[in-house]
């Protein structure tokens, strides 16, 4: 597998939706590095944990395509919000289908990618997904999860960022985050894109998909990087997120 001529496919692809428009251009080249730093993520994984070698290499090119539903989803309805237009997991399969992508991969493994790449942003994975899928959909969570704590992080420290469409629109505000998200982080649940209403619920999910990375090294590539210490630092500064910060820590420490 030519792994550069993926890259080359890809870019076309996203680069095929600019246009031209600074403001929108801005969302479609998000994506693209996104997805690239994704990809470095994918790799940085299964070189340092058991993948064997040829899942190792459909992980990876499936961390390269997994948010190409992005491309369509912002061209046809301006937003990244699935919940106000399509799950781009889907558009990402369906993209891939209508695609002219490099023929180095078999058909059977293109069904794995888009399996894992309609997989890459769903709420649970059955526990039945096993095998060289359930690796390739692992890898590419975790890989995922790393950068958009980058990305979101970048954005909210950045605190005159006009770009909304980052962190969904939401509510900017110091001090403000929802009960339900801060207890259900605290409790170990899954939370929902559609339950957040301030930008400090962004951080809160974040801070709970710690628990949910699937390999050692992708806690240490977060630690590493300074995202879980960074988190903190731009919640508010009251007991009930010095309790979480104090619970991550162990978890991450273990
Ligand atoms: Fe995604």
């Amino acid at each position: 597998m030519d792994l550069d001529r993926h890259i080359t496919a890809f870019t076309d692809f996203a680069d095929g939706h600019l246009t031209g428009e600074k403001s929108r251009d801005y969302y479609i080249l998000l994506k693209r590095e996104h997805s690239l730093r994704v990809l470095d993520n994918g790799r940085e994984i299964v070189e340092n944990e058991t993948v064997p070698a040829h899942e190792a290499e459909l992980a990876i090119l499936a961390s390269l395509y997994h948010d190409i539903g992005r491309f369509p989803q912002f061209a046809r309805y301006g937003t990244y919000k699935d919940a106000d237009s399509l799950n781009h997991g889907r558009m990402g399969v369906l993209a891939m289908r209508t695609l002219d992508l490099p023929d180095d991969v078999a058909e059977a493994e293109w069904r794995l990618i888009r399996a894992t790449v309609g997989l890459h942003n769903a709420k649970s994975i059955n526990p039945a997904t096993r095998g060289c899928l359930r690796t390739m959909v692992n890898v590419v969570r975790d890989a995922d999860k790393i950068d958009i704590f980058n990305v979101i992080l970048d954005h909210l420290g950045d605190r005159d960022n006009p770009r909304k469409e980052v962190i969904l629109s939401l509510e900017e505000h110091p001090t403000r985050y929802s009960g339900h998200v801060y207890e259900a982080v605290l409790s170990g649940l899954p939370c929902d894109y559609r339950t957040l209403r301030y930008s400090n619920d962004f951080i809160l999910m974040l801070i709970g998909w710690i628990r949910d990375l699937s390999y050692e090294t992708s806690k240490t590539l977060l630690y590493r990087r300074g995202l879980v210490d960074k988190a903190f630092f731009l919640l508010p500064a009251d007991d009930r997120i010095k309790a979480l910060e104090d619970r991550a820590h162990a978890y991450l420490s273990a």
